[in-house]
């Protein structure tokens, strides 16, 4: 798949690097310009781009920035990806250490993925936001490995929610249906499957355990 990455991070590094050693065909941006990206295009053979390039001709986006720089992002950003393409988001809300107050989600409720999608003026599938990024260099393990963990993925297109559930099987874990992106709280920080390193039974539990309530340690 051509597939951008808009985030060179943890995450986005990590995502970089298992995709390309896949064969994917992957672009990958971060905020200071493709120069800053030579060391993980060598190691990788990803092409850096500049971000407004990310997701050119793909189909298959990766928004892994930090929440409180996605309104920032440029507008248009998906304008010359791939007819229905599919855009991943891997963000979380972190008020206290990172993003600062976020009314959208605090104050009208919305959940992440959904106030995310909105800035992004593009629907999103929600998956590994609670997966460390080590794990995804580490814990990849063949279908049916009795160790191989679970990703909860929550989105509103079934179809965008099956491509990603491809891929992450691919990438070597299983997934779980996790509903929607209203219902998406349930993976969201704090949750009891946030940071869960399990399998399908051990995640579906967790996900039916999720309080609604934000705790308190995730709130501004
Ligand atoms: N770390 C984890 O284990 C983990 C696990 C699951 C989910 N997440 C979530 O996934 C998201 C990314 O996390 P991370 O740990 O990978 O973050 P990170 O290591 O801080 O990396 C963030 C990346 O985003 C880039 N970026 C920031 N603003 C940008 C902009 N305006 N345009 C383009 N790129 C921009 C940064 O570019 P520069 O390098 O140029 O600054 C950096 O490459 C967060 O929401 C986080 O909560 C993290």
């Amino acid at each position: 798949m051509k597939i951008g990455i808009i985030g060179a991070g943890n995450i986005g590094g990590n995502l970089t690097r298992r995709l390309t050693a896949l064969g994917h065909d992957v672009s990958v941006a971060n905020s200071r310009g493709p120069a800053t990206l030579t060391a993980l295009a060598e190691e990788t053979g990803a092409t850096p781009v500049p971000v407004e390039e990310a997701a050119r001709g793909a189909e298959l986006v990766v928004v892994t920035v930090p929440l409180k720089a996605v309104p920032g992002l440029p507008s248009g950003l998906f304008d010359e990806a791939a007819d229905g393409a599919v855009v991943v988001d891997t963000g979380n809300y972190y008020p206290r250490q990172r993003d600062g107050k976020i009314a959208g989600i605090e104050d009208e409720g919305l959940t992440e993925s959904r106030w995310t999608a909105r800035q992004l003026g593009h629907t999103v599938v929600k998956a590994f936001n609670g997966t460390y990024a080590q794990d995804l260099l580490d814990r990849h393990r063949p279908a049916g490995a009795p160790d191989r963990i679970a990703l909860p993925v929550a989105a509103d297109d079934a179809s965008a929610k099956q491509v990603v559930r491809d891929l992450i099987d691919e990438l070597g874990f299983d997934t779980v249906d996790a509903g929607s992106l209203d219902d998406s709280w349930r993976q969201q920080p704090g949750t009891p499957v946030y940071g869960l390193q399990e399998g399908v039974d051990a995640v579906t539990k967790a996900l039916a355990e999720a309080p609604r309530e934000r705790s308190a340690d995730f709130r501004a």
